[in-house]
């Protein structure tokens, strides 16, 4: 407890860029973006399927309810189909009746919109620091040639309690870091019972899944999307896969923005009331021994509404090895992925600039590094 300090999770750093939100406040009737913001959308990019076009057939992310599987209803079995096959074919999903009530999901969206609202004095304490993944700003810069995402911030390790960076816990507001503190316990209870369910229809054994995931590592990124005067030239997030094993997502307003890359197009995820949004990460891609995908996904922005949401990432232990499940490649006869420490697997993503980071990319790598 003493070494709090040296015992925090360094997974990488960014290089310090500007507030967005700052700039748009600074020039509330701002009609050009910065140079720096303006993004070169390929082709295929702006043939995404837009669920408001009644030209294109229009796919939906799947739903599944976590009600049939907890309470082992009798459509526990066709529910355990649904979410093996939104894992395998989506990656992506919305989750309803999760059981996180409705009153802590709104108590938490207040906090986090004030919380953004701060000004600019107030937010500089919270601050990413050199080295440091967290506080505000931005994560995944790597040069001052890179494009930049029309957003800010803010990320923060939750769990496992002695990671936690306790100077800056102790700087939260502190109605937000109650709720923040509550919900980061419930969103953990709801990752293990998914990563559960994910072990059982995958044919992995309960201990294994116990083993990895019962006292994971959980970190947050709160996102504030600010209105973009010209969305088209903009991203508010970059194209990217996460890293960790389940991320479950809490869009704070019904807007528009996040998209996944289905079958090359991109597919708008439109925010169900009251449903969170969950995707496998990279860590679960392996785990799966490359069943389940940890798919490309990006956020936009819009011209009028400013868009908040909070990504809750969870993975294994740190100190671990991230690799197959033993269970799966007894079954498949084969491991498609190596075994590697779980921080390296990390710090070989935060050191790539956002785009890159996609699974096959990162592992290429460090394969190479091993075999060679
Ligand atoms: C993320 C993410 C998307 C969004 O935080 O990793 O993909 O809609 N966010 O904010
Ligand atoms: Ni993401």
């Amino acid at each position: 407890m003493e070494n709090q300090e040296e015992e925090t999770i360094n997974l990488g750093r960014s290089l310090l860029v500007p507030s967005v939100q700052q700039l748009v406040r600074d020039e509330p009737s701002i009609t050009k973006i910065p140079h720096r913001y303006v993004h070169q959308l390929d082709d295929h990019d702006s043939s995404f399927v837009s669920s408001d076009d009644p030209l294109t057939i229009n796919p939906s992310v799947p739903v599944i309810d976590l009600h049939n599987l907890i309470e082992n209803t009798s459509t526990y079995s066709s529910e355990l189909n649904k979410l093996h096959t939104a894992s395998e074919e989506w990656g992506f999903f919305q989750v309803i009746n999760h059981g996180i009530s409705e009153s802590l999901l709104e108590d938490f969206r207040r906090e986090i919109l004030d919380f953004f609202g701060l000004s600019m004095e107030e937010k500089k304490h919270l601050w990413q620091e050199e080295n440091s993944y967290e506080g505000f700003g931005q994560l995944f810069v790597v040069s001052e040639e890179q494009k930049l995402d029309w957003s800010d911030m803010f990320a923060i390790t939750t769990l496992p309690r002695h990671l936690r960076k306790s100077q800056l816990f102790q700087k939260l507001p502190p109605l937000l870091r109650d709720k923040l503190e509550a919900y980061s316990a419930e969103v953990k209870k709801l990752a293990v019972a998914i990563l559960g369910q994910m072990g059982k229809a995958l044919g992995i054994k309960t201990e294994e899944m116990s083993e990895l995931f019962e006292d994971g590592f959980q970190a947050m990124r709160m996102n504030y999307y600010p209105p973009c005067p010209q969305p088209e030239l903009a991203l508010g997030f970059s194209p990217h896969s996460d890293a960790d094993a389940l991320t479950i997502l809490y869009q704070l307003n019904q807007t528009d923005g996040l998209q996944i890359r289905k079958d090359g197009k991109w597919v708008t995820i439109k925010p169900l009331p009251n449903a969170l949004v969950v995707n496998i990460g990279d860590i679960m891609e392996i785990v799966s021994n490359g069943v389940y995908k940890s798919i490309e996904h990006r956020a936009m922005v819009n011209e009028h509404n400013e868009r908040l949401s909070v990504a809750t990432f969870y993975c294994s232990t740190m100190g671990t090895e991230v690799g197959p499940a033993q269970s799966l490649v007894a079954q498949h006869k084969v491991e498609n992925f190596r075994r590697v420490p779980l921080e390296e697997y990390f710090k070989e993503c935060f050191a790539r600039k956002l785009d890159e980071c996609i699974v096959e990319k990162v592992f290429s790598i460090i394969s190479a590094s091993l075999i060679s």
